[in-house]
């Protein structure tokens, strides 16, 4: 019979398939490839100071290679409602990363905390089809809301259905496919060009 170690529970207890299966909205049992998330961070200017929020950064994969291409002077804020992947999060000592227990909904009043008033880029690997149309609808508008004009959101999904609501705030949006991923990854890129304000 197979019995785990300390440590091999620790690790099991931290990743994604153990808090999947005690909770809905890790929605995957599996991190993101890393080629996936190079080509999904593409769009991101590393060459400036920044700031960028990730919603729903599970176990770190986006939150780790980030932390490794901004500059000194940029900021990282993660945004994670599993308490546990939050406290595994909390662990990373760097200066320019801050990890909120909370909502992505939330994201104004986290910048508010913060002091910080747009920020540059919001990449969002959350389920956003297990969220109920008026939750979704409240991400989105307070995700144009926090974006500096010009400002990118970054969303990778396993469905399409939230185009629609995407592009009702946002007027210029990129999207494509990572066909190659299982089940397959759509990417859309949503440029905020316009300062009017929901
Ligand atoms: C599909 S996993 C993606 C994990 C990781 N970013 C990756 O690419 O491997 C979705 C993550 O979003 C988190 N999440 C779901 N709804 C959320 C919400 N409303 N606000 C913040 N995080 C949320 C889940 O707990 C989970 O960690």
């Amino acid at each position: 019979m197979f019995t785990a170690s300390g440590k091999q529970k620790f690790m099991i207890k931290n990743s994604l398939i153990f808090n999947f299966i005690k909770d809905k909205h890790v929605a995957s049992v599996a991190p993101t490839s890393k080629k996936n998330v190079l080509k999904i961070c593409k769009r991101i200017d590393f060459n400036k100071d920044i700031v960028i929020v990730e919603y729903g950064p599970g176990n770190g994969v986006f939150t780790k290679y980030l932390l490794s291409k901004i500059s000194a002077n940029s900021k990282l804020i993660v945004i994670e409602r599993n308490k546990g992947l939050a406290l595994e999060l909390l662990k990373n000592k760097d200066q320019r990363l801050k990890v909120f227990n909370d909502s992505a909904q939330n994201i104004n009043q986290i910048l508010e905390k913060e002091n910080i008033e747009k920020v540059d880029y919001v990449i969002s690997g959350i389920p956003l089809s297990f969220l109920n149309y008026q939750e979704r609808e409240e991400l989105v508008k307070n995700t144009y809301r926090a974006l500096k004009n010009k400002g990118i959101f970054i969303v990778y999904q396993f469905t399409k259905k939230s185009k629609k609501l995407i592009v009702k705030y946002f007027n210029n949006i990129y999207s494509h496919i990572r066909p190659l991923n299982m089940p397959p990854l759509f990417v859309f890129e949503a440029v905020k060009i316009s300062e009017n304000e929901y």
